[in-house]
C-alpha cells in the first residue's frame, strides 16, 4: 500500500517532505556510519534527522533552520539529543568563517523562495556563477562547498538544473570539481494537492571527489509512484535505468546540459556540428491583444468559447494577401478582421477560425492605449511564411504552416532566412516527425517548447532530392490537413525520412 504524501507548506513557502519512501530512500543513498558529521541546512520539521535516527544511526548533527518557531520546536524535539546541534540563521548567509566542513549533507531545501530585493543583491555577489532567485541551487553549490573530501551529499530539488540554460554555471562546477553518483527522477505530482510550480523532481547523490575523465553515472526515471523509489537501494535499480550519462558527452553538449538519452543517434546529432534551428531560422512568440474577448472573433464552426467570442461575419473578413505588404498600422474599413493562428495542436494546416481586429483603432489600443497588456511583439513576421509550433504540446510536438497570417502569443512561429525559405515545408515535415519530437524531448523533458528550445534543435539539410521528397509529402499532408486532421499512421513516410537523414537506428 501507498502511504499518502503529505507536502505541507508554510510562510516561509517551505514544503516538508512527510514521506517515508522518498526519506528512506535519501537516507539510505546518504551511506552514513556513526562515526560521522551531518549537515542539514534547512531542517524544517526534523524529517531527516528522524529517519536517520530510524535507521538506526547516531551521527553529530548540525542543523539550520531560519524560521525561528520552526527552529525553537526543533530545538524542544531534539534537546535530550546531545548530538544535535540547530541553529536559526540563515544557512545561505553563513560566514566563511563559520563554514566548517561535514562528512555528509542531506537537504530539501526550499525552491524558489522569495527573497527580498537586498537580500538578493548580496546572494548574488556570493555566488556570481549562479542563478541567484532559484534558492535550491545556491544551497545546493554552499553544500557541496561545505563537503568534505569525499564526502557525500543527497539533495531532493527541481530538475531544472538538467537543462536550464540558468544552471549553467552549477553544472560546470559539479562537472569540474565534483563526483555525480545518480540522479532519480519523478513527477512532483508524486506530492498530491501541492502545485509548487515544477513539473519534475529529482533526488541527486554527489561525493567531493573530483570524477575521471570516463565518468557516467546513472538516470533513473519511470516511476509509478513513491514507492519504487526505496527499490533504487537494491538489485531492482537496473528496471527504472534510462540512460548512463557520461562526464565526456555532457561537457560536449550546449551550455553542458545534461541531454537524457538512451539513444545514440541522439547524442551523436547534438554533440555534432550541425546547424540548428535557430542558426538557420528566426524562433519568436507572437501576438496578444491585451483583450481576446474584445478585438478576437470566431468562426461558426468553433464549438469552443462561444460565450466569449462573437462569430464572425463573412464581410468582416479582410481577403487581401498580405504578405508583400503587411498592414502593421492597420486596415480601414469595415472587412477589417485578419485571420489568426492559435495554439492547439493539429498538424500541417490549421484552417482559419479565428479572427482579429485589425482596425487602425485597434491598432492603436495594442500599440499604445493598452500597450501595457497587449503584446504587439517580433511584427516584423506577422503575416509572413513560417511554421507554427504550440507552446505546451500535448504528447508530441506539432507543427503547422503559417501562410500569410497572424500568430498569437501561445505560438513559437519559426521563421526560415530569406536563403532557407525553400526549406519552409522540409522543416514543416521535421517538426512533425517523431525525430523532432526526440530530439525536444531530450533538450527539455517538459512539455514546453518554448523558442530558446526550439532554437537549439540540431537541424539536418540533406541533399535536394531528399528535400524535394520530403516537401512534395508535405505538400500532401497540408491538403489533406485542410479538411481533416492527420493521424500518426499518416506520418509514416515522414518518420522514414527523418530516421534516414537522422542515422536513427531502429
Ligand atoms: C523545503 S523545507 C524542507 C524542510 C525539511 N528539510 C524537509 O524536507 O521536510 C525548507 C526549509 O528551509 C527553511 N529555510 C528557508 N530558507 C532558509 C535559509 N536561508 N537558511 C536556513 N533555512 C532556510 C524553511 O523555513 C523550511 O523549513
Amino acid at each position: 500500500m501507498v502511504a499518502p504524501v503529505k507536502r505541507k507548506q508554510d510562510e516561509f513557502q517551505a514544503f516538508y517532505t512527510n514521506c517515508d519512501f522518498i526519506t528512506s530512500y535519501m537516507i539510505g543513498l546518504l551511506k552514513c556510519e556513526n562515526e560521522i558529521s551531518i549537515l542539514e541546512p534547512c531542517a524544517g520539521e526534523g524529517i531527516f534527522i528522524d529517519e536517520i535516527f530510524k535507521q538506526g544511526f547516531y551521527p553529530e548533527i548540525r542543523a539550520y533552520e531560519l524560521n525561528e518557531v520552526s527552529c525553537e520546536k526543533l530545538k524542544g524535539k531534539y534537546k535530550s539529543h546531545s548530538n544535535v546541534q540547530v541553529k536559526n540563521e540563515d544557512f545561505l548567509l553563513l560566514l566563511a568563517l563559520f563554514r566548517e566542513k561535514f562528512d555528509r549533507v542531506i537537504a530539501n531545501p526550499p525552491y524558489g523562495a522569495f527573497q527580498t530585493p537586498a537580500k538578493r543583491k548580496l546572494l548574488k555577489k556570493e555566488f556570481p556563477h549562479l542563478y541567484a532567485k532559484e534558492t535550491y541551487s545556491l544551497f545546493l553549490f554552499r553544500s557541496m562547498e561545505m563537503l568534505r573530501s569525499s564526502g557525500r551529499l543527497v539533495f531532493i530539488i527541481p530538475d531544472t538544473y538538467l537543462t536550464l540554460h540558468m544552471h549553467e554555471g552549477l553544472r560546470r562546477k559539479i562537472l569540474s570539481d565534483y563526483t555525480i553518483e545518480s540522479i532519480a527522477m519523478f513527477p512532483s505530482k508524486f506530492f498530491p494537492n501541492v502545485n509548487f510550480g515544477y513539473a519534475g523532481l529529482s533526488i541527486i547523490s554527489i561525493t567531493n571527489e573530483r570524477a575521471d575523465k570516463t565518468h557516467h553515472f546513472p538516470i533513473y526515471n519511470g516511476f509509478k509512484n513513491q514507492s519504487e523509489l526505496p527499490d533504487l537501494l537494491t538489485e531492482k535499480k537496473k528496471k527504472y535505468e534510462v540512460c548512463q550519462l557520461s562526464y565526456q558527452q555532457i561537457h560536449k553538449n550546449p551550455s553542458a546540459a545534461f541531454f537524457l538519452s538512451s539513444e545514440k543517434w541522439i547524442s551523436s546529432v547534438i554533440a555534432s556540428k550541425a546547424e540548428t534551428v535557430g542558426n538557420l531560422c528566426s524562433v519568436v512568440t507572437g501576438f496578444y491583444s491585451g483583450n481576446d474577448a474584445k478585438h478576437l472573433k470566431r468562426s461558426a464552426t468553433v464549438t469552443r468559447g462561444t460565450k466569449k467570442y462573437t462569430t464572425i461575419n463573412m464581410d468582416e473578413i479582410c481577403k487581401d494577401d498580405f504578405s508583400m505588404n503587411p498592414p502593421l498600422s492597420g486596415i480601414n474599413g469595415k472587412a477589417c478582421w485578419v485571420p489568426i493562428v492559435k495554439g492547439g495542436n493539429k498538424r500541417f494546416y490549421k484552417p482559419s477560425e479565428w479572427f482579429m481586429d485589425w482596425s487602425k483603432n485597434a491598432l492603436h489600443e495594442y500599440r499604445v492605449a493598452n500597450k501595457k497588456k497587449a503584446r504587439f511583439q517580433n511584427s516584423q513576421y506577422y503575416f509572413q511564411h513560417g511554421i507554427a509550433v504550440p507552446m505546451v504540446s500535448a504528447s508530441s510536438i506539432t507543427a503547422s504552416l503559417i501562410d500569410g497570417r497572424l500568430f498569437d502569443q501561445s505560438i513559437v512561429g519559426i521563421f526560415p532566412h530569406a536563403e532557407y525559405k525553400k526549406l519552409t515545408y522540409y522543416i514543416l515535415g521535421f517538426f512533425n516527425s517523431k525525430v523532432c519530437n526526440k530530439l525536444i524531448r531530450t533538450i527539455n523533458a517538459s512539455t514546453n517548447n518554448s523558442a530558446n528550445y526550439i532554437k537549439k534543435i540540431p537541424l539536418i539539410i540533406p541533399s535536394q532530392k531528399v528535400v524535394n521528397m520530403v516537401s512534395r509529402e508535405v505538400e500532401r499532408l497540408i491538403g489533406l490537413a485542410s479538411n481533416s486532421n492527420i493521424h500518426e499512421t499518416q506520418l509514416e513516410e515522414i518518420n522514414k525520412r527523418f530516421n534516414v537523414i537522422y542515422n536513427v537506428i531502429p
